[in-house]
């Protein structure tokens, strides 16, 4: 058997376990520390703009931190992009509001804004304005910023950025992750850096950054025992976690590097099969290309070269089947225009990672070729 690739794996810089060691040294094993306020800093100069960054356990709980921070409660209502993975939808239903998908435009395959105003007007019109908006730069693709944030603006419904998949994309030359009246970031093991698990909330005011600390330590009230006023939670990223981010960041812009030159070495390689499209990237958009996708004539197509690579050994996935077509939120409102039902037929994702060697992108698109019989 030959070694398996793999669709997006950890890859580590160097620097981590001299940050993990020092946590270790200095008896810092701890959900606080110098490693936890280091990498929050690294995070808030990199963004480049005056954010507040908040180190937590995962992006899941920095989006439901998010929602509290909004004051989504029992009965509200959050729309939510249904192209996305179930992590941003999910924190919804944690807060007993409702979620109301909306489809994907082809431009980007991200949150459509015609339908996004459709639903709002609908929405507001059945007598609900929602609370907020989820909109996801999937893949690392922005979304229409601008068009998306007038919506927000014009509506007055804030905006949660889910970051999770783009930390490295820009957008008009602004970093993502920067844009959301609230915004999320995921270190999850298959992310552009990774810190095995965890995630980070970005604010726009310390005291925003302030309350979801406050949150994510069991809402402890300023007493010498153990007082409190607030539901808590234990979302707080760890010490030894955060010294693996710390040298992470060492690496994040090697890694938007490579993984963009992946995206530039399988088009080149496919661009001799018709039945092989991408998506490229809007004037104004660049992106961290975590994953190339590619999109083939239709689903039979799809899973035959999924099936080819995987007896090759080699990994790949099918686009994230959208929100409003999973069983467990099927029966909750919907706008929708067949794009992500057609992306999630049609599209594949490829081997990815920064750590692929020129041999292992070459085994994946020699085994599409052979599949298309094109070599
Ligand atoms: C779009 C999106 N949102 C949210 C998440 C949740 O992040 P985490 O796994 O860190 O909880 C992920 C990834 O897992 C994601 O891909």
């Amino acid at each position: 058997m030959k070694p398996k690739i793999w669709l997006s794996s950890p890859h580590m810089g160097g620097a981590e376990q001299k940050y993990v060691q020092e946590a270790f040294d200095t008896n810092w094993v701890a959900p606080l520390g110098p490693n936890v306020n280091g990498f929050e800093q690294d995070l808030q100069l990199y963004l480049n703009e005056k954010r507040y960054v908040g180190a937590l356990a995962s992006g899941t709980s920095a989006l439901h931190l998010s929602l509290i921070l909004l004051g989504v409660n029992t009965g509200d209502e959050v729309i939510c992009q249904s192209k996305t993975f179930s992590a941003s939808a999910n924190p919804i239903i944690y807060q007993g509001a409702t979620p109301i998908f909306v489809d994907s435009e082809c431009d980007t395959w991200n949150i459509c804004p015609d339908l996004l105003e459709t639903a709002i007007k609908d929405r507001i019109a059945k007598g609900k304005k929602p609370k907020a908006i989820i909109a996801v730069h999937l893949y690392g693709m922005p979304y229409k910023v601008n068009e998306i944030h007038n919506i927000s603006k014009s509506y007055n419904i804030p905006i949660i950025e889910d970051s999770a998949e783009s930390l490295g994309s820009t957008y008009q030359g602004q970093k993502c992750g920067t844009f959301g009246d609230i915004s999320i970031l995921s270190f999850n093991g298959n992310k552009i850096i990774t810190t095995s698990g965890g995630g980070a909330i970005v604010t726009r005011t310390q005291s925003d950054k302030d309350k979801a600390v406050f949150l994510a330590t069991q809402a402890r009230d300023n007493a010498p025992h153990y007082e409190h006023s607030h539901i808590g939670f234990n979302y707080r990223m760890s010490n030894i976690v955060a010294g693996i981010g710390r040298g992470q960041m060492q690496v994040l812009d090697k890694h938007v590097k490579k993984r963009r030159s992946n995206y530039e070495f399988y088009k080149q390689s496919l661009n001799d099969i018709n039945e092989i499209s991408f998506l490229d990237e809007p004037i104004g958009s660049y992106s961290n290309r975590w994953l190339t996708c590619i999109l083939l004539e239709n689903k039979s197509q799809r899973e035959d070269v999924r099936l080819t690579l995987e007896k090759e050994n080699i990994e790949s996935r099918p686009l994230w089947k959208p929100m409003h077509l999973q069983p467990v939120f099927a029966d909750f409102p919907s706008y929708v225009n067949g794009v992500s039902k057609g992306l999630f037929d049609k599209g594949l994702c490829l081997p990815s990672g920064s750590n692929l060697s020129k041999t292992d992108l070459i085994r994946v698109t020699t085994t599409i070729k052979k599949y298309f019989k094109v070599c």
